[in-house]
């Protein structure tokens, strides 16, 4: 079963308990909450005290991307604030397999991300482990930019080695640039989990824009 993770990048940062009450009655499976620290890529979003606030009055699953230099260090207390799952680059100065060790210890979903530019190889040593990989298809830092195609061997190359290690069960998520449009070409590569801001968000009719998305992944991959 597919998962639509609306991202709250492209959503109304002055109304974000009505934006993901709205994504959610609109079918959204998780919230996609990216965090970025002005270091790690080239902008700065929200962290650990909106999570707090938002967790407490909107019961859903937060999705947690974390694109900041030293995830290692803030685990705890965004597991504490309400996340249901986080994922941090493989690109940053944590270390990997104590860092998902950590995000497991607090009893939550544990995932890595790749940049575009990181070979599928580099998370293969970790895949036993996780229960996610998180496949960039744009450079990580904002929304709204060119879903990059030539991803989708990254994401088969993941696929393969999961299915060949028997998890068949692992996660393979994808971020940037999803619509109705290029969502067929990731599901038909493998991934599972669509991460989707502003085609989402920038329609008036939520529910619908996740509807199609939803469709066009099914149709693409028959699942
Ligand atoms: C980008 C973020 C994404 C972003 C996706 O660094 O990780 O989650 O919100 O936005 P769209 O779907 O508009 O490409
Ligand atoms: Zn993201």
């Amino acid at each position: 079963m597919s998962k639509i993770c609306p991202s709250l990048l492209s959503a109304d940062f002055s109304a974000l308990g009505d934006e993901c009450r709205d994504v959610l009655a609109g079918g959204a499976d998780w919230i996609h909450y990216d965090v970025m620290d002005g270091v790690f890529v080239p902008n700065i979003t929200i962290g650990i005290p909106v999570l707090k606030s938002l967790s407490r009055k909107v019961e859903a699953f937060y999705d947690v991307h974390l694109m900041i230099t030293d995830p290692a260090k803030y685990v705890e207390e965004f597991a504490d604030a309400g996340a249901g799952h986080i994922s941090f680059h493989i690109e940053s100065e944590s270390d990997t397999a104590s860092t998902i060790d950590a995000i497991h210890a607090k009893g939550i979903l544990a995932g890595v991300a790749l940049k575009p530019g990181t070979p599928a190889e580099e998370v293969f040593p970790y895949l036993k482990d996780l229960d996610l990989v998180l496949v960039m298809t744009v450079e990580p830092g904002f929304g709204g930019q060119k879903f990059m195609a030539d991803m989708c061997s990254k994401i088969k190359k993941i696929r393969k080695e999961a299915n060949r290690i028997g998890r068949k069960d692992l996660l393979i998520q994808v971020d940037g640039g999803i619509d109705a449009d290029t969502v067929g070409y990731v599901a038909k590569a493998g991934s599972d989990v669509y991460v989707a801001g502003s085609a989402v968000f920038n329609k008036k009719d939520r529910g619908e824009a996740i509807a199609a998305i939803r469709e066009a992944a099914k149709e693409a991959s028959g699942r």
